[in-house]
């Protein structure tokens, strides 16, 4: 076994127990944060399926935000939707046989990948010429844009420029979850992409791409506009009360 493999697989797993670890501790201090005040932003549904549903148009519609700024949404939406696709698209490398779904959107995944980066493309150009936008943006917010750009970028070579050994380098990732180590491929467009994608998952449980599991505990989406039937007890109150 190589040094380059067992580099890969360690960096593998603990970049795996990271994530699963960090966000699920972020999670669970998001669940047990107090939520004083009833602030659903009006007009909220007044029953938990209505929650449900306007929960389901903002994670697959972002309805808020298309109000809020028509370019935002589109590249953002066009960024998210096409990230959701390329991720389907690379379920073949982890799942024996692969899903017949997975296998029909194959071809699109592909696409997916430009349409990845034209999203990014457009979200970074925002916060160069917006003036608002670009007087609060961190480093850290082009950093991050920079970081899926880079693994955009690294796929794409691979697809287009220079292949690399899917049929080994999944028998490695197979290998990895029955812990029955195989060879990586030592393709540099593979590693480059390998080790950013990575470095995504062990920042992300202390990034801004918390907003992902985050938006689901937002109290101004999440809570019931029944203030008027039901008295609003928050947990540390109902033992005082
Ligand atoms: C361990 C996880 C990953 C592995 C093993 C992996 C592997 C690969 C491989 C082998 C390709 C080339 C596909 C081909 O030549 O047909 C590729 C392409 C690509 N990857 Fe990844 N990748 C991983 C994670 C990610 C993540 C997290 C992202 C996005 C944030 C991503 C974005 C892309 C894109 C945009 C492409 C080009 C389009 C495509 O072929 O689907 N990859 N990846």
């Amino acid at each position: 076994m190589s040094a380059l493999t067992v580099a890969y697989a360690a960096l593998f797993y603990v970049a795996t127990a990271l994530l699963a670890g960090g966000v699920a501790w972020k999670c669970w201090t998001y669940a047990r944060t107090p939520q004083p005040l009833k602030i659903p932003v009006p007009p909220a549904p007044t029953t938990r399926g209505g929650v449900v549903l306007r929960m389901l148009a903002e994670v697959t519609l972002f309805r808020s935000l298309f109000r809020s700024s028509k370019w935002t949404w589109l590249f953002g939406w066009a960024f998210h939707a096409a990230l959701a696709l390329v991720l389907a698209r690379h379920l073949r490398y982890f799942t024996e046989p692969v899903w017949s779904w997975v296998e029909l959107i194959q071809p699109f995944g592909v696409y997916a990948g430009f349409a990845m980066l034209a999203g990014l493309a457009g979200l970074w150009a925002r916060r160069f010429l917006v003036d608002r936008v670009r007087y609060i943006s961190s480093p850290s917010d082009h950093l991050m844009l920079a970081l899926l750009v880079a693994i955009a970028a690294s796929g794409l070579a691979m697809k287009y420029v220079a292949h690399t050994d899917i049929v080994t380098l999944k028998a490695f990732f197979l290998g990895l979850m029955a812990f029955d180590w195989r060879p990586l491929p030592a393709d540099p467009a593979l590693l480059v992409h390998l080790a950013l994608v990575a470095v995504l998952m062990i920042v992300f449980p202390v990034s801004k791409l918390l907003h992902a599991p985050g938006v689901f505990f937002s109290p101004t989406l999440n809570q019931v506009d029944d203030a008027r039937e039901r008295r609003h007890v928050a947990g540390w109150s109902a033992r005082t009360g």
